[in-house]
């Protein structure tokens, strides 16, 4: 490829400008910006803009799918992909699109995407007036998901029960490298929605239902794929208020007071912001009878005034569009883009139409919407276009495949996929525990879940399903296989979703004739995302309960693991298992990982980042109110989950056996030390500290315990460790009536694991 056009002006610019660039991309996109650097690249987006017709400006705010450019019918491009060059020229020269997003239908090689992305550039840069290259994203959101046989981490749910944030940063950067190495500098990951409703499709792409443990994991992610070596641009999705509908289904009606998305939907946003991320995705549903691509408020007031966000803003799939034909708040598509524009969005993932150019330029011309509304959106794209390198050097996969280090990606991701698998219960009673399971035990395995990578994976895995295992990995074991190497004799009895009354029968007689020491019953959920994925109950698929009833009767001791985006409610079977592992969507390893949890290689580390209901129509995360403890009888046990927020056990136990403060009374200003003894039960123990608070009387009614700090211990055989948390006494407020951060006086309960103290807060 030629040298950009627009690079070569920056060289000629002077070797201040030069160096700029080269400093970026050695800092990576998010990295905080000298004061010289920042001059220079507003200098460098001022020569851009100013040589920019209208025409140029708002093909530069229209995002297209890759299905645009290749030959076939959109959706159902011919195979193999093939560029469509009349199409091609069409959209990227005609019509100057400046971004370009996803893979057509399903992920391939990475040569295919370097073919693709060379020949965009090569249009974009040396046949487009203005030679601005494109902006390429895409969904790799476990890891290169659209890229043939890279390397696939546990679903975000999967990452938040490891709590272990550097390994989330480590993994985040070997996705960046990955992904960066075919071509593509620009994720759409993480998700920063709150998981507090299992019944939504979109729950395992979430860190859980606490805000703090899904800003500390969303930060870290934010981290790992933008700080290096290779400039990476991350987008925080979806801003704001997405996951918790009032039906559970996605892409419906969020009904939301301002102090909840305040108090709990905006922090993890707010903090990966303050870590530089590059772009943030709206939110595709409607908040408070607004949709949020026509919402001012969200769009501005909290994302621009209140949180100093000054990235880009992209819309989510076909968005503005759906304001007249979903939403109904516009007339017409010219009136909705109107809507959208002054809202506050950057960059339309438009993503199958070519008249939002035409239509925009039109709004521009008639004076509906001003040009310097347009500019303001076009140097925040031309700005993040400058910062990831692209005017330099439009294809940037030389370094990142130099860099990327499969071997390190494959054994962190396995280390991810160990670590997020969380053992719910091992024993009908603790005197009777089943795993691990001993060398040469006996093993049968059935479920529908045991035969497929899909199945460990989910969606966003190759399509955006997950479900076509023609693009899914070759070499990855599914559960089954991994399992039966650990276990040589171990017999199979495959079994799929909605098994006949029949088949449940045959599998069952099979389990008794095979007389084995354990049935292992591999149980969960076919794949999914977005609509798609809705669910009209959150109970576990009849068959499968059947299936336990079944095998559970022949006398066998039966292991249940889930491979599941989400809890499903089982109660009425729950007690007919001996011991129930969740291994979440843990990516192309969990099959290794999860055989050598059942074999006993590690000890399981795992913790619930969600509560896991009882009953499928009464959920209440753990941060609930104290109403929603009262049952029937006016005693305090309504709040019964099947297991508990932060729930996990290992195979070695430990045990909380002090706690305690610096003081017992603390001014605003103070922080509070608290100090936590661990100790282990035995071997080598691996535990999760977290440590809650409750305020006791405050003037909006407290959750009964909130989290303020966890932290991961490893302790050796026989070992005692004492923790330190510093919580500053201000963290200890919450968003008052006012709206306003507010901290009162009163006694304020902490606790870690049975352990548990009061302190007070005085004011002066
Ligand atoms: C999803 C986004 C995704 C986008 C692009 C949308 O349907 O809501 O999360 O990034 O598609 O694939």
């Amino acid at each position: 490829m030629k040298t950009n056009r627009l690079a070569r002006r920056v060289r000629i610019q002077g070797s201040m400008l030069f160096g700029a660039v080269l400093a970026v991309v050695v800092a990576g996109c998010g990295a905080p910006r000298p004061t010289g650097e920042a001059d220079a690249r507003e200098a460098f987006v001022d020569s851009v803009l100013q040589g920019m017709a209208l025409e140029d400006k708002v093909g530069e705010m229209t995002q297209l799918t890759l299905d645009m450019l290749l030959v076939g019918e959109t959706y159902a491009s011919v195979e193999p992909h093939t560029l469509d060059t009349a199409e091609m020229r069409r959209i990227l020269v005609d019509l100057r699109v400046g971004s370009i997003l996803n893979c057509g239908g399903h992920g391939v090689e990475e040569d295919v995407w370097r073919g693709f992305i060379r020949e965009i550039q090569r249009l974009a840069t040396e046949e487009k007036p203005t030679g601005i290259p494109v902006l390429y994203g895409i969904d790799a959101v476990h890891g290169a998901t659209y890229t043939t046989d890279a390397v696939l981490t546990p679903q975000q749910l999967g990452l938040a029960a490891a709590w272990d944030t550097a390994l989330v940063r480590e993994l985040a950067g070997h996705t960046a490298l990955e992904v960066r190495a075919s071509g593509i500098p620009w994720n759409f990951s993480p998700v920063l929605d709150l998981g507090r409703d299992p019944r939504w499709p979109r729950f395992w792409e979430t860190f859980g239902e606490d805000p703090r443990a899904v800003a500390d994991n969303g930060e870290a992610m934010v981290r790992g794929y933008q700080e290096g070596p290779v400039p990476f641009a991350a987008t925080l999705k979806h801003f704001f208020g997405y996951g918790s509908t009032v039906s559970g289904k996605d892409r419906t009606q969020s009904l939301l007071p301002e102090r909840v998305l305040l108090s709990h939907h905006l922090p993890p946003f707010e903090r990966a912001i303050a870590a530089g991320a590059a772009s943030v995705m709206v939110n595709s549903g409607e908040l408070n009878g607004i949709p949020v691509h026509s919402d001012p408020w969200v769009l501005q007031d909290i994302l621009r005034v209140r949180c100093g966000f000054e990235g880009v803003v992209v819309t989510d799939w076909e968005d503005v569009k759906y304001l007249v034909t979903r939403h109904r708040v516009a007339a017409d598509y010219k009136e909705a883009i109107r809507m959208a524009v002054e809202a506050g969005i950057d960059m339309a993932m438009v993503p199958t139409d070519t008249e939002f150019p035409g239509l925009l330029l039109e709004l521009v011309r008639e004076g509906q919407i001003s040009e310097s509304r347009i500019d303001e959106s076009v140097r925040r794209i031309l700005r993040m276009k400058y910062d990831l390198g692209l005017f330099e050097d439009p294809l940037g996969w030389e370094a990142a495949e130099k860099l990327h280090n499969r071997e390190a990606a494959a054994a962190a991701a396995l280390k991810a996929a160990e670590g997020s698998l969380t053992l719910l219960k091992n024993g009908k009673d603790s005197t009777a525990t089943v795993l691990p399971l001993a060398p040469g035990t006996r093993v049968w395995v059935s479920g529908p879940t045991a035969d497929g990578v899909t199945w460990l994976n989910g969606g966003w895995t190759g399509t955006w399903q997950g479900a076509d295992t023609a693009y899914v990995s070759t070499s990855a074991p599914t559960a089954w296989e991994a399992l039966s190497a650990k276990f040589p004799g171990a017999v199979h009895a495959p079994i799929g979703f909605g098994a006949t009354a029949a088949d449940i029968d045959a599998a069952a007689g099979a389990c008794r004739r095979a007389r084995p020491d354990v049935a292992v019953l591999f149980l969960g959920e076919q794949t999914y995302t977005e609509k798609p994925g809705d669910i009209e109950d959150l109970s576990l698929e009849p068959a499968q309960q059947e299936l336990i009833r079944a095998v559970a009767a022949t006398g066998v001791p039966v292991v249940a693991v889930f491979l599941a985006g989400r809890p499903r409610t089982f109660d009425a079977v729950e007690p007919l298992l001996d011991a129930v592992v969740m291994a979440y969507l843990p990516g192309d390893a969990g099959g290794e990982a999860i055989a050598g949890l059942l074999a006993g290689e590690f000890n399981p580390r795992g913790r619930l980042p969600f509560t896991w209901p009882r009953h499928p129509s009464s959920h209440t995360p753990y941060d609930h109110k104290y109403t929603d403890r009262i049952h029937t009888d006016f005693s305090e046990k309504a709040h019964r989950p099947q297991y508990p927020y932060g729930f996990g056990l290992g195979y070695t136990a430990t045990r909380i056996v002090g706690l305690r403060t610096d003081r017992p009374s603390y001014a605003p200003e103070d922080t509070v030390r608290v100090e936590v003894d661990l100790e282990t039960l035995g071997g080598a123990a691996d535990e999760v500290l977290m440590l809650f608070s409750s305020d006791s009387v405050a003037s909006i009614t407290p959750p009964v315990a909130r989290l303020e700090a966890w932290r991961r211990v490893a302790l050796p055989a026989g070992g005692r460790e004492t923790v330190r948390f510093d919580v500053p006494v201000q963290q200890l407020g919450f968003v008052g009536r006012d709206l306003a951060w507010t901290l009162e006086p009163g006694r304020v309960g902490l606790r870690c694991g049975n352990q548990s103290v009061a302190i007070d807060i005085e004011m002066p």
